[in-house]
């Protein structure tokens, strides 16, 4: 496949991988987040995550959120994305309990009600959601830049308190690997990329 650059191949792309992972059964969605819930687990940079910012699965997104069952025993803190105005079409991070209520934002993605809010920069790490992937690192999104927008300072934003900035880990099927994705000036480039398979280093 050549490598895919136009704003059409990319819409394209997309709508092929997300069909992709939307035909998965029930029991392949489970299997896969298992899959990858175990081996997020076993990383040092995960276990050293106090913070760690996980996302609520839509479309066939690969489900990270059994990470906090795994890791429950451990003192680790999860996040949910939280969709900002100020600046517009940016994320913030609030902590997630699985007892409080969570309330549908305008995606009809549930967010935590709760502040305080925290910005990108005071995760130890990020589970960003993959459409698509390259074994370079290249991400596609689901086309709307929120990731990108959110993150689009990080190489000058001071490191958290941990003296780290906060690692990128894309996550995703198996299936939703391309050969090639050529990547805008914009796009984050991540520092790893897990699937229910396989782990990229980048
Ligand atoms: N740092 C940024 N500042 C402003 N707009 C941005 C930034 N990053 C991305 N965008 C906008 O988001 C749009 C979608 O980005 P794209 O990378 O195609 O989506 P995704 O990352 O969701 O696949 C881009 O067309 C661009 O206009
Ligand atoms: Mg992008």
């Amino acid at each position: 496949m050549p490598s895919l650059s136009l704003p059409a191949d990319r819409q394209n792309l997309r709508r092929v991988l997300r069909a992709k992972r939307r035909a998965l059964s029930p029991f392949a969605q489970k299997k896969s987040a298992q899959l990858l819930a175990h081996r997020l687990a076993r990383l040092a940079c995960i276990k050293n995550a106090e913070r760690i910012a996980l996302y609520w699965p839509v479309d066939g997104e690969i489900d990270a959120r059994v990470l906090q069952k795994i890791l429950r025993a451990r003192q680790h803190h999860f996040y949910l994305p939280v969709l900002q105005k100020f600046p517009a079409d940016t994320l913030a991070f609030a902590r997630w309990y699985r007892c409080k209520p969570l309330h549908k934002n305008r995606f009809s993605i549930p967010e935590p009600v709760g502040r305080p809010l925290f910005f990108a920069q005071e995760m130890d790490v990020i589970l960003l959601p993959l459409t698509g992937f390259d074994a370079q690192g290249n991400r596609l999104g689901m086309g709307g830049g929120f990731y990108d927008r959110t993150l689009a300072t990080r190489n000058n934003l001071k490191q958290n308190r941990h003296g780290k900035k906060p690692l990128l880990i894309g996550i995703a099927h198996a299936c939703q690997q391309v050969p090639a994705l050529v990547s805008e000036s914009w796009d984050v480039p991540l520092d790893m990329i897990v699937t229910d398979q396989k782990i990229f280093r980048i």
